[in-house]
Parts: structure tokens; C-alpha cells; sequence
């Protein structure tokens, strides 16, 4: 009890608040996301993403060696496909020589102890810009986990190590699973994006891979239909706890900061690595207020990551990787 007891003394110099500090952020506990394009040589900023960019494989080569050598070993990819390429099936993402596919490549090829997750949900590669087929209005959900499972099949064939479905259609992992295991692939993983709300957060995102859905009549303008209404709560232990039910090896919430009360939640009831992921439109946030000179932008950062670890993130996928490792 005060004056025995004064908490301050543990604050008194950096050393002891360093000695004495409950979470710590590490290289390590980052995934990186990665948007790809085609072509040579671009490396071409995202309006809404400042200091992001999408690149061309050869890009991409050298990006993977700087990570690397920064001590990030895990990348997750996101391809931006071409308009002339996108049907309602998402045929595209079949393709054995698709972009995607030699992303993943490329990175093997280049660091071969880099892990490598791939996004598997059909919005890049889909004519109407939805995570599954459009049919009369609605988002069909059985006939999408099928290509899903292909899609991570063939993922799975060259070379990535874990697949990550960012859909939400019910029963994705199950079928993913068993497509896996049939084809040979038991060690390949499932990162599923569990709890994922339906988020207005994603909008950068969306600009950096021109996947938002389109404007047309008899296709839903949002996603709500799939993915999470952002007011509960009891829901997300359900999905999450399904996902791990049907072999789900790491479990994620999205977006990050506006959902830490969830992170936590579900940190406590399940025993398998919890993915965060702060999106496209928490980096765009910190970004614009720095660009004005109205918040610190390191400064910012920092906290917001070490509350993502804080809440309970084993794993933080993030577009300030490389800006905070500088920082360590
Ligand atoms: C697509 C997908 C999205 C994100 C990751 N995978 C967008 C969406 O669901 O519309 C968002 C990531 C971000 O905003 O950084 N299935």
C-alpha cells in the first residue's frame, strides 16, 4: 500500500521500463502482404497505400531478399489480375502458369525459407469483385467452396506453404482440408481468416487490386451476406471455433485496432496461433494524419502494433512491417 508501495518506480528510466515490459514486438511476429502485378520493372505506389506498392515478379525477387535480411520470414500474397482475364468464376485462379502461381515461385525460387501464404478467395479474379460465384443476387456458397479447394490445390502445387482464405463462405476449410489431404498436400496449412468483419476498412485494399464489387444490377454492393456484421461478438467464437473444428492450423481476426475486444475473446477460448490483420484502411488512417503533421507517425505506429500483440495477436499481418522493424 502507498507510500510502501509506488508504481512509478518502475517507470523511473528506460532501462526499467524496458526490464520490466509485458509485450514485445519482433520481426517475427509479422506477415507481410504482398500485391503483385504483371509486367517487368513496376513498382507502382497505391494511391490510398502511400510508400505501398504493387510489383512485377522481378520486383518482387529483390523485395523478398530485403525481408529477409530484415529478419521478416513470412509474406502473404495478393495478386492484382487484369480485367480481360476475370469471369464469375474466378476461373483465372485455376490457372497453373497464373500470376499467383508464379508469385509463388518466384519467391521460392529466390528465398526458399521465406514462408509463403497465398490468399484463396475468388474477389482479384472476379468479374463482379465478390469472394465467391454471383448467381441472381446472391453469393452462392457450396458450388464457391469447390473452387476454393482447387484454387488452394493448386497453390498448394507450387509451392506455397499455407493457404489463407479471406472468403467466408461456411465450410471453406473442411472442403479445403480434405482437397489437400487428397492430393497429397497433409502438410500444406489453413490460415483462415475466422472472424471477418464486413469492414469499410477495406477500401485501399480494394483500390490496390480494383476488386472492389461493381456496380451492377443484380450484384450485392457490399459483402454482407458472407462476411461479419461488426456488432457481434458470440458470433465470432462460433466461426472461429468451427474453422478450427473443420482444420483450421492458425485462426485470424480482421480487421485489427476497431476489433482488440474480439482478439482478446477469442485468444482465451482457443489453443491455436491467432492471426491479426490490420488493414489496408488502419494504415491509411496513421499515413494521412502524419502526412498533415497531426499525429507521430513511428510514434503512432508503434502503439497500435503493440496493442494488436497486447489483445493477443501471435501473428500481425501488416503493411507496417518493414516501417516498424526499421524502428527496432
Ligand atoms: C479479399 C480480401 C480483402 C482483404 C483481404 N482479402 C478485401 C475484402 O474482403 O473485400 C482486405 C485487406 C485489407 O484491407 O488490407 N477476400
Amino acid at each position: 500500500m502507498y507510500p510502501l508501495i509506488r508504481n512509478r518506480r518502475l517507470r523511473t528510466s528506460e532501462a526499467i521500463r524496458h526490464l520490466v515490459r509485458e509485450t514485445i514486438i519482433t520481426p517475427s511476429d509479422f506477415l507481410v502482404p504482398l500485391f503483385i502485378v504483371e509486367g517487368k520493372g513496376v513498382k507502382d505506389e497505391i494511391a490510398s497505400m502511400p510508400n505501398y506498392y504493387r510489383m512485377s515478379l522481378d520486383v518482387l525477387e529483390k523485395e523478398v531478399k530485403e525481408l529477409w535480411q530484415m529478419g521478416l520470414c513470412a509474406v502473404l500474397l495478393f495478386v492484382k489480375v487484369d480485367d480481360t482475364l476475370k469471369d464469375n468464376k474466378g476461373t483465372e485462379a485455376l490457372n497453373p502458369d497464373g500470376l499467383m502461381q508464379r508469385a509463388i515461385k518466384t519467391v521460392k525460387n529466390t528465398c526458399p525459407e521465406m514462408l509463403v501464404m497465398t490468399d484463396v478467395a475468388l474477389d482479384p479474379f472476379s468479374s463482379y469483385g465478390h469472394d465467391g460465384i454471383v448467381t441472381e443476387g446472391k453469393i452462392l456458397n457450396d458450388e464457391t467452396c469447390e473452387i476454393l479447394s482447387e484454387m488452394s490445390v493448386s497453390h498448394a502445387s507450387a509451392g506455397a506453404d499455407f493457404v489463407a482464405p479471406s472468403d467466408m463462405m461456411d465450410g471453406r476449410i473442411l472442403t479445403i482440408r480434405e482437397a489437400l489431404e487428397d492430393e497429397g498436400f497433409q502438410d500444406t496449412g489453413i490460415m483462415s481468416y475466422s472472424a471477418k468483419y464486413a469492414s469499410a476498412f477495406y477500401g485501399p485494399f480494394r483500390d490496390a487490386l480494383d476488386s472492389a464489387p461493381v456496380d451492377i444490377k443484380n450484384v450485392p454492393k457490399d459483402k454482407k451476406t458472407y462476411q461479419m456484421d461488426s456488432a457481434n461478438r458470440f458470433e465470432a467464437i462460433k466461426e472461429t471455433q468451427q474453422d478450427i473444428d473443420e482444420g483450421a492450423d492458425i485462426v485470424m481476426v480482421k480487421p485489427g485496432l476497431c476489433y482488440l475486444d474480439i482478439v482478446r475473446e477469442i485468444k482465451n477460448e482457443v489453443d491455436v496461433p491467432v492471426a491479426v490483420y490490420q488493414v489496408s484502411g488502419e494504415y491509411a488512417m496513421v499515413k494521412a494524419a502524419a502526412e498533415k503533421g497531426w499525429l507521430d507517425h513511428d510514434s503512432v505506429m508503434m502503439e497500435q502494433l503493440i496493442a494488436i500483440k497486447r489483445a493477443g495477436a501471435n501473428i500481425i499481418a501488416s503493411y507496417f512491417a518493414k516501417d516498424a522493424v526499421k524502428l527496432m
